[in-house]
Order: C-alpha cells, then sequence, then structure tokens
C-alpha cells in the first residue's frame, strides 16, 4: 500500500473564496500534496453537482481536501461514499440528530439536504492523478437563505436544533473519520464503507436500484481481490 498522507497534515483557512474545489484543484494541479484540506468561511461561486449552485453564506462549512490515490478509476465512486459516511457519523455524534444518505451524494435530515459532495478527479489513461472531494454542510444556516434558488428541499443542523453549533467541532470531526476509514479501506478494500453506506441509505427500495447498478462493477472488483466481506 502507498504510504498515506494524513488528511489534514495542513489546513489552508480562507474567509472567502470562489469554491473550496477550484482552490484546491488548482493546488493539485500544481502539484501539491494529498491531504490537504481547505476551508472557507463563504464561497461566492459554490458549485454542487450537474452544474448548480451551493449557497454558500457564513455559518456553513465548505471545505476540500486533496488524495492522491493509487487504485483503479472504478473506486473512484467509493471515496464519496466514504466522505458522506464520515460527515453523517460526525454529525451524529456531535448532536442527538440521526442523518441518511441518498445516493450518490447526500446527506438528509428528515427527508431534507444538509450536506451536498462534489468529487472532482483528473484521470490520465487509467490512472488517478489527483481526487478533489468538496463537502458543504449547512449547519448555523438560516432555511431562508438556503432554499431562495435551490431545486430541493434544504435544511440546517441549527434549523433542526434550534442552537448554533461550533463548526471547527464538527470540522474536526470530520477530518478524524476520515482519516480513520480512509486508510481502512486501502489497506482492506472498501466492502465495509459500502455496507455503512447501505445501513444508512434513504428510502432503501426506491433508492437502492441505482446504486446498485454503479456499484456492481465495483463490488465484483473487489470479489476478484477476495476482499468482499
Ligand atoms: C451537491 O450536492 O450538488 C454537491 C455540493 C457540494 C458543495 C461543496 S461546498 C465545498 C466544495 N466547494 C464547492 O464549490 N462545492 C463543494
Amino acid at each position: 500500500m502507498k504510504p498515506y498522507r494524513e488528511i489534514g497534515h495542513k489546513i489552508i483557512w480562507l474567509e472567502e473564496v470562489d469554491s473550496t474545489n477550484n482552490y484546491a484543484k488548482n493546488l493539485a494541479e500544481k502539484g501539491e500534496e494529498e491531504g490537504i484540506v481547505v476551508v472557507a468561511r463563504k464561497q461566492t461561486c459554490g458549485r454542487g453537482r450537474e452544474d448548480r449552485n451551493w449557497i454558500s453564506p457564513e455559518g456553513g462549512l465548505y471545505l476540500s481536501f486533496i488524495l492522491r490515490p493509487v487504485f483503479p478509476v472504478k473506486e473512484l465512486t467509493p471515496i464519496t461514499l466514504l466522505s458522506a459516511v464520515a460527515v453523517l457519523e460526525a454529525v451524529e455524534d456531535i448532536t442527538s440528530l440521526k442523518c441518511q444518505l441518498k445516493w450518490p451524494n447526500d446527506l438528509l435530515l428528515h427527508g431534507k439536504k444538509v450536506c451536498g459532495i462534489l468529487t472532482e478527479s483528473k484521470v490520465v489513461g487509467e490512472t488517478v492523478v489527483y481526487v478533489v472531494v468538496g463537502i458543504g454542510v449547512n449547519v448555523n444556516n438560516s432555511i431562508e437563505e438556503l432554499n431562495a434558488g435551490l431545486q430541493y428541499p434544504a435544511v440546517s443542523l441549527k434549523e433542526k436544533l434550534g442552537y448554533d453549533i461550533e463548526i471547527s467541532i464538527l470540522l474536526k470531526e470530520i477530518i478524524r473519520n476520515l482519516n480513520k476509514y480512509y486508510p481502512l479501506t486501502l489497506s482492506k478494500g472498501w466492502s465495509f464503507i459500502v455496507k455503512k453506506w447501505k445501513e444508512k441509505l434513504y428510502q432503501v427500495d426506491k433508492e437502492l436500484r441505482e446504486p446498485i447498478i454503479h456499484l456492481q462493477d465495483f463490488l465484483s472488483l473487489e470479489n476478484e481481490e477476495g476482499e468482499l466481506a
């Protein structure tokens, strides 16, 4: 296994940025190493999947980190699943809230979106050059500012809890979980994270069909390597 560099060994804090994913991708293009985390107090041009905006006022958590994994392109999808599990467990551990996951990258609270993940990568041939995982969590945001312009109902942790959450504590917990699960999956395979992720899946009957199709390739790859639990 390639030596892995701890996620968060260096954290870049920004007051404001267009997008932490853009910033991290620029760093990765310049050769910055694995494990660097970029965090911004707010984003002026936060990006979501499928060219959507990610409304990013102060009060939310916006972070991106760089990975340089040595594994097949197929295994990029589970990095998003791993990140979603890391955020879910962080939220559940520091609040009394119970969350669910929605394929492929949403974290839901009572059916409303509280976190989104945007994974972007540079791949040359079959080689993954870098991966940037961007995580946006609605922490202390007001519901009015979140729902303006979004196509899905959103919610914040504060809205559900009735009080503010310390963003740095949530960040620390997410990073702790990433550092627990990422090296484990590199050494032992992805099956346990896929299992954890499935256990938390929202509306299993409805949502499982698509993930199963997407994960089929990936799971058969693990079978070949004999690592599926
Ligand atoms: C989605 O659900 O569509 C994904 C949203 C991802 C938002 C995060 S916020 C931090 C990082 N920077 C971005 O511009 N996007 C991601």
